[in-house]
């Protein structure tokens, strides 16, 4: 046995008179959840393994040995054929006893100047960064689905509005872009998270580093870390970084979530203003006539989970005091849950997207009920030098007028405009209707088609140039 007695895990010593008790072990075990780092404590085992060797600390040919039985442990996981036991506690002492029962006692080597409390740093460290650039593909892939939708739609006026009641004409592809701007700092944000994390902890061992003569650079070196961590006892107690990672899910799970009700609502009859493919919606076991969103509302409703991962960390550490402590194990099977649900909203909402049609009659008609031009006509009096103020005024009363007569503002008489304000001329209908107030704005980043077309194009080259290609103009961005 890798730990010198037979039956149980290599991590009680000689100090134990007795085997634990069946309860202790289910209770303290965690292979049952911890196996999908298997790979990286695999990963972070051969590095250490060859660090060892080329410090001295373990002969070459123990070395090699330790490579080619770590390999073949990888290559039964692979294979389905590793037999995990809660007698071994967790996935570090798994792999241990497996490379026990491949190399004999020269697996009681590996070991030497670490602690599973740094190794279980260096583990998630390492899934982290692998799940942090699988979730930045499924983001892109989802801008890339908006930016289509943005290009298709890109001069469609449809009501934008505040307090859920329409308040100005916007184009569609304006409207699409907004969420390509959300996830483009979600995307930052997981970066972050990524860069952050990606030092290399092990070496910290228990606590306070080791008295034998390891080389953290080496193994940072092999394993793809930018240095190591500074300060071992922060290193053990630190779980900052999954921290930032819940939390970079709870941001964007409330984007989706926001993007999911914005769909429901439109999708409605009472707003009409789209319609999803039927491979994406469900049906009522009952009201035959039924095409519901619940899709949607799954996304909407799957974003707790990422907020009460956050919640739970957050509680979880509160009150533990340095270094390591076993709360830090509960870490993991509600992390390894979340974010298999979280990338399933992302394929989700991508796939949706691709099966979405915008109704462009309704969004046209819809923006020319209600006077979401009054804004319009304010901004084409202060233009001819009117202070905002006596504008705003000024198209209230037009407004009241139209209103009263059941007309579109441009709708109204010259004579009827003029009545109201001397220096309103014919040309003011130019900025009026859905189309005419979207082609008036002027400002960047307003809803203005052009500046629509120059904002696709414009992340067009950004997610050209993230996946290393040069964009458009021959640049790389950072
Ligand atoms: N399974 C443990 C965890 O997830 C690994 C570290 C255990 N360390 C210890 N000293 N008991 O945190």
């Amino acid at each position: 046995m890798a730990g010198g007695k037979k039956g149980g895990s290599p991590s009680r010593s000689g100090v134990f008179n007795k085997p634990v008790d069946p309860l202790t072990e289910a209770f303290t075990q965690s292979i049952s959840f911890d196996r999908v780092l298997c790979k990286y404590d695999i990963a972070g085992s051969i590095a250490h393994a060859k660090m060892l060797g080329k410090v001295g600390l373990i002969k070459r040919s123990e070395e090699e040995s330790i490579l080619r039985g770590l390999a073949e442990i990888q290559r039964d996981y692979d294979e389905g054929k590793i037999n995990f036991s809660p007698e071994y506690e967790d996935i570090h002492m798994n792999v241990e006893k497996a490379l026990e029962e491949k190399i004999g006692e020269t697996a009681g080597k590996l070991h030497t100047a670490r602690s599973r409390n740094d190794q279980i740093a260096l583990d998630e460290r390492l899934w982290l960064r692998d799940e942090v650039d699988e979730i930045n593909r499924l983001l892109s892939a989802l801008q890339e689905a908006l930016l289509d939708l943005a290009s298709e739609y890109a001069s469609d006026v449809m009501p934008g509005y505040t307090h859920l009641q329409r308040a100005q004409p916007v184009t569609c592809g304006h409207y699409l872009l907004a969420y390509v701007e959300m996830f483009g700092r979600d995307k930052d944000r997981f970066g972050d998270t990524r860069r952050r994390a990606n030092v290399l902890p092990l070496g910290a061992c228990a606590l306070a580093g080791t008295s034998l003569p390891i080389d953290r650079q080496y193994v940072a070196a092999i394993l793809g870390f930018d240095g190591v961590t500074r300060n071992s006892m922060d290193t053990t107690a630190d779980r900052d970084y999954l921290l930032d990672f819940a939390y970079s899910m709870s941001v964007c799970s409330l984007h989706l979530s926001r993007l999911s009700e914005d769909l429901i609502l439109y999708s409605t009859t009472e707003f009409g203003l789209l319609e999803i493919d039927d491979a994406f919606c469900t049906g009522s076991s009952i009201m035959p006539q039924k095409r519901n969103p619940d899709l949607l509302e799954l996304v909407r409703g799957k974003t707790g989970r990422s907020i009460g991962l956050l919640t739970h960390y957050l509680i979880l550490l509160k009150g533990l005091p340095l270094t390591y402590n076993r709360d830090f194990q509960e870490d993991k099977e509600l992390l390894f849950e979340t974010v298999l649900q979280y990338k399933g909203c992302l394929q989700i909402i991508e796939a949706l997207l691709r099966n979405v049609r915008f109704r462009r009659d309704r969004m046209a008609e819809a923006c020319e009920v209600g006077y979401m031009d009054a804004t319009a006509l304010a901004e084409y009096l202060v233009r001819r030098g009117i202070p905002f103020r006596q504008a705003h005024h000024v198209a209230g009363k037009l407004v009241n007028l139209a209103a009263q007569k059941h007309v579109k503002l441009a709708e109204l008489e010259i004579g009827e405009i003029q009545g109201v304000h001397a220096l309103l001329g014919e040309e003011v209908r130019t900025v009026l209707g859905g189309k005419g107030v979207v082609q008036a704005y002027a400002s960047e980043g307003s809803a203005n088609p052009k500046f629509v077309l120059n904002a696709i194009e414009d992340w067009r080259g950004r997610l050209k140039s993230e996946r290393g290609e040069p964009d458009a103009k021959g640049k790389r961005r950072k």
